[in-house]
């Protein structure tokens, strides 16, 4: 039977001897290491410069990005990625003045020179055209007028006038339809006047019912065979007078 003691020592023995083969390969190890490191290259100090090409690389990257985020960020506004997000939503857009408005500039150019800036014309050379019987009557007269001009006498407010007013239509002075039916309004509206407006759609049916004529119109021949007043032409003045005529006949 073993003692305590012989126990203890024959676990030591077992022990150094584990200990000893485990120095051993210990050894060997450091061996392996050593011959490894022999062979590894050497760290040294200092860097490398970055290759050239990747610097390229870096800045045309960078200008790339920027063109791409300019293009795509609909104007870097807060709602761009909004599903009904309109890129012209704030653009201004054209303006479009009413015909009256229009026809003040088309005066201004045209006709003022000889009518004058307050349509009272010249007295004895150019008849007026605030107050004038031609032109707040039917609205074919005035279109006669301007398409294919005038020249002979004509009574204007009481007063004889005979000159050459020029034609403004394809065969003269060359004004669009539009421009015409501007001036054309603009001339029944203004100091006074108050006549129906002349749209280009009535101008271009006039136009094409006067292609063929070359000579001016003679004060005689404006009001013979005038059409019907376009549909579109309210006369403001009958409007008006219904109900005043009714309560006449109603007392
Ligand atoms: C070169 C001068 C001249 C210009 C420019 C001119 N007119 Fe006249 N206008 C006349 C003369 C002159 C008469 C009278 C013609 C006649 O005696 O037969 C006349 C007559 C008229 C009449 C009929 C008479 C009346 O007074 O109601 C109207 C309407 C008229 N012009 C409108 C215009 C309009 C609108 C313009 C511009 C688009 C214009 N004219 C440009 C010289 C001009």
């Amino acid at each position: 039977m073993m003692s305590e003691d012989e126990k203890k020592s024959s676990a030591n023995t077992v022990g150094r001897e584990a200990m000893e083969k485990a120095a051993m390969q210990d050894e060997h190890m450091q061996e392996v290491h050593a011959q490894l490191m022999r062979e590894k290259e050497e760290p040294h100090e200092g860097f490398s410069p970055v290759p050239i090409f990747l610097m390229f690389f870096f800045a045309a990257l960078c200008f790339w990005g920027g063109v791409y985020l300019v293009e795509h960020s609909g104007g870097y506004r807060w709602d761009a990625y909004s599903p009904d997000f309109d890129p012209n939503a704030g653009a201004p857009k054209p303006v479009e003045i009413s015909l009256f408005d229009r026809g003040a500039k088309v005066y201004r150019n045209q006709c003022a020179q000889c009518h004058q800036a307050d349509g009272n014309g010249v007295p004895g050379v150019y008849p007026p055209l605030a107050g004038s019987d031609w032109v707040v009557g039917h609205p074919q007269v005035m279109a006669r007028i301007l398409i294919n001009g005038l020249n002979g006498p004509i009574v204007v407010k009481g007063n004889t006038y005979n000159g050459n007013m020029p034609a403004f239509g394809s065969s003269g002075l060359a004004l669009s339809e539009k421009d015409i039916a501007a001036v054309i309004t603009y001339v029944r509206q203004e100091w006074g006047n108050a006549a129906s407006e002349v749209t280009e759609p009535m101008i271009g049916d006039y136009s094409a019912l006067y292609a063929g004529r070359s000579t001016p119109w003679q004060a005689a021949e404006l009001k013979e065979g005038l059409g019907p007043i376009p549909e579109a032409v309210v006369q403001p003045v009958a409007e008006e007078a219904t109900p005043a005529a009714e309560a006449a006949t109603a007392n």
